[in-house]
């Protein structure tokens, strides 16, 4: 703790929610900086609805490359009603994971103490895996197009692409994970259709996992939502591809009790800046309500600062989390945040 470190934080607070859940975890890693001897710089940037609305700009070439000095991005939410579908999920979101090459979008799915699941009778240890999705190919490119728009011979086409560079290191990201846990690596594909792109992720899969050691499961993604359900603790590190991953890890945060705790990382392992956000979206309907609940922020802090290599800072500010989450729905998002924040502060309870 003698040698100071500092960091450079920017932050895109976004729209619905998302300023006022990233107020609350700002506070935490603000607590967190404190007590372990770091400094934290946020630099603020007003990128989502009313920066478009205004000045048509998703996301300033001019920013982007600020954005690339920073140490980390910390993002709210992104997305208004009165901004046309994919306007800001395109042009913002999914252009900073490319841009940037945050090419493994990694979520944990784990159900905490004092938390309700949906699924009756199960514990917090029977769910508690991680997602690695593929954050940067996919359907998500964008590769396609619509011919004849309007007319009787309308035509779209929405072409996945998978490479197999881009597929490797996904999986050797997500085998790498594997052999810190349990040793044990699903992939997630839907190999019995998509023969092309599932044989690839097949084969790729087998020999990144043989090379790491670790055991390669498999399951279709029709069937992996089903086990989410049946049976979450057959799972330990999922890793898929970006539009199954997609779709499997809002299942994943509702059996672990909603969106309201799923934190997520876009990662580039190897250089800066990685982007964290909370895997729910802006709820234009219960913003400026102080119902948000800030602990999914909050823990995307906490990747954030294990990403910076502050390990016991990323500890506290989950342990603060976690230990604020039973009775949390009676608490508003300031309320929380700031129950965190001491927690966080203190090392204690926040009672
Ligand atoms: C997510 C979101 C995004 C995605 C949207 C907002 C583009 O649903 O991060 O899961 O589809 O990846
Ligand atoms: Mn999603």
């Amino acid at each position: 703790m003698s040698s100071p470190r500092g960091y450079t934080i920017a932050v895109l607070a976004g729209d619905g929610i998302g300023p006022e859940v990233v107020a609350e975890a700002r506070k935490a890693a603000e607590a967190a900086a404190a007590r372990f001897g770091f400094g934290l710089s946020w630099v603020d940037y007003d990128l989502g609805a009313d920066r478009w609305l205004r000045t048509g700009e998703a996301l300033p070439d001019a920013v982007l490359e600020e954005l690339r000095d920073a140490d980390a991005i910390l993002l709210g939410a992104v997305g208004r009603p009165d901004v046309p579908s994919g306007v800001l999920e395109r042009g913002l979101l999914l252009r900073l994971r490319f841009e940037l090459d945050l090419y493994v979008n990694f979520r944990p799915v784990k159900l905490y103490p004092g938390v309700a699941s949906p699924l009756a009778d199960v514990k917090p240890d029977d769910i508690d895996l991680l997602v690695v999705r593929e954050n940067t190919e996919g359907v998500y490119v964008g590769a396609g197009g619509t011919v004849h728009r309007g007319g009787p011979a309308e035509a779209a086409t929405e072409t996945s692409i998978e490479t197999r560079a881009g597929v490797d290191r996904v999986l050797r990201f997500a085998a790498a994970k594997a052999r810190e846990r349990a040793g044990r690596l699903t992939l997630v594909h839907k190999t019995n259709v998509l023969v092309h792109a599932g044989d690839l992720w097949q084969r790729a899969a087998g020999e990144v996992a043989a090379e790491a050691g670790v055991v390669l499961d498999y399951a279709h993604a029709d069937a992996a939502c089903l086990y989410l359900v049946t049976d979450p603790g057959r799972f330990d590190v999922i890793v898929t591809d970006n539009l199954f991953g997609d779709i499997l890890t809002d299942l994943g945060a509702a059996i672990a009790g909603g969106l309201g705790t799923a934190a997520s990382a876009n990662l580039n392992p190897t250089s800066s800046p990685s982007l964290f956000e909370p895997v729910h979206g802006s709820a234009p309907d219960i913003a400026g309500t102080g119902r948000a609940n800030p602990v999914a922020a909050v823990l995307s802090v906490s990747l954030l600062l294990d990403h910076l290599g502050e390990r016991e800072a990323a500890a506290a500010v989950e342990a603060g989390a976690v230990a604020a989450l039973p009775g949390a729905a009676g608490y508003s998002t300031q309320a929380l945040g700031d129950r965190i924040a001491t927690a966080v502060a203190g090392g204690g309870s926040p009672d």
